[in-house]
């Protein structure tokens, strides 16, 4: 058995997989196959939530069942909505979303029944649920009335409806639903291991999906969406950027937004995102965060040669969509429920307990001596 260390598992392959592959050699991410730029050219969010969870991109007939089966299931129950509006306002709507569904799982009745069908039902269940939950949670904490979701919307616009009371353009509704189809999915990331590794002792979904929230909401995975804009909002206007980021790598500062574990010469989502950025902007006729963007990323570029990530694109787009920057992360949430679920199920199907070794540094055997000679 080998000695050797690698932290943070850099380059280890752990196992296989048949939901996405990302590869960076050629700046490519394909999901079941089909590349994701593709897919945001051609497919709608339900449509790529549909093929990751079966494999398949779905008919006409499919896809309406699909999208009747998430409709029916958007009701929170009483409980959860009570509950919701008794949370703390200050809290974090991440853990409001890792709350969320910890209580779906008190509430759910196949909690226990961890075969593919009953997850698959409890997969749906937790999708329909979960942007319901975030946005009563969006209104209640501004002491606003909750609005229920509407059944003749499509998920993305019902979230919009759920948070605003209203849905806005279609320009606007496809930029959120490109940024769900990139976020859906993304291999062996930390918060997919995490929920697959709560899945490996044999846990239920809910519990594996709990994991992931909280794995997630940290600033080196999904929390760096809503660290890009407090940096943003920092910068306050374009005149600032040169000096600010030049300040920042001076002061060897990590600069959140940039840099990939696996993509190290570009991120295969950027490109994409960063084209509909621009056209919010455009139709917002707002452009001061386009150009700090493009600043930003120029010198850490030059300077570094470290390239942006795929929340830096989103950050910016989802302010100028009007939500809180603390809901940024959540919506990572709402649209990657899907990437978990689909590797909590592949998990289950070839199941081998996740359990690596560690090289002990500590003390060597010591005796214990009785408390009263201590
Ligand atoms: N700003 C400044 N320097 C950086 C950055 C950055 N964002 N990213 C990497 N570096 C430097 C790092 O300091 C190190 O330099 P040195 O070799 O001199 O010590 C070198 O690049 C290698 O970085 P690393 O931290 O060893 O690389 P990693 O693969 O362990 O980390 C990362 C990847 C994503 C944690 C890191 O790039 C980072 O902290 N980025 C900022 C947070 C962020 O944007 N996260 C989102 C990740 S992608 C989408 C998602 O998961 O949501």
């Amino acid at each position: 058995m080998s000695d050797e260390i690698k932290k943070g598992l850099l380059g280890i392959v752990v196992d296989e997989t048949e939901v996405s592959k990302v590869m960076p050699e050629i700046n490519s991410l394909t999901y079941r196959g089909y590349a994701a730029q593709d897919l945001c050219a051609k497919c709608k969010f339900e449509e790529v939530a549909y093929l990751i969870l079966n494999g398949e991109l779905p008919n006409k007939n499919q896809l309406k069942k699909f999208e009747n089966q998430e409709r029916k299931e958007r009701k929170l129950s009483n409980t959860i909505i009570q509950d919701i509006k008794r949370f703390p306002k200050t809290a974090h709507p991440m853990d409001v979303a890792r709350t969320a569904v910890s209580i779906m799982g008190l509430e759910d009745k196949e909690t226990k029944d961890n075969s593919t069908e009953a997850n698959m039902r409890k997969v749906m269940r937790i999708f329909a649920k979960m942007p319901v939950a975030l946005a009563a949670f969006y209104r209640a904490r501004k002491g606003k009335k909750i609005i229920s979701p509407k059944k003749n919307l499509s998920f993305s616009e019902n979230f919009f409806y759920m948070c605003f009371g209203k849905v806005p353009n279609k320009e606007i509704v496809k930029a959120f639903d490109v940024s769900l189809i990139l976020y859906a999915e993304h291999s062996f990331n930390v918060s997919t291991f995490t929920a697959r590794t709560i899945t490996s002792s044999l846990s239920d979904i809910h519990g594996a999906i709990t994991g992931a929230i909280a794995s997630l909401k940290g600033p080196l995975h999904g929390g760096a969406n809503e660290e890009v804009m407090h940096m943003m909002k920092k910068i306050k206007k374009p005149e600032n950027a040169f000096k600010w980021i030049n300040k920042a790598l001076d002061n060897k500062d990590v600069v959140m937004g940039f840099g990939h574990r696996v993509y190290k010469s570009g991120d295969s989502r950027v490109p994409t995102m960063r084209e509909y950025f621009g056209k919010v902007a455009k139709l917002k006729k707002d452009k001061k965060f386009e150009k700090i963007y493009d600043i930003v990323e120029k010198v850490m570029i030059e300077r570094k040669n470290i390239h942006p990530n795929v929340d830096y694109p989103t950050g910016p787009t989802y302010h100028l969509m009007g939500f809180d920057t603390d809901f940024f992360t959540p919506i990572f949430v709402i649209s990657r429920i899907t990437g978990w679920s689909a590797h909590i199920i592949e998990q289950y199907a070839a199941n081998k307990l996740i359990r690596p070794l560690a090289k002990y540094k500590g003390n060597q055997h010591r005796k214990v001596v009785q408390l009263n000679q201590r």
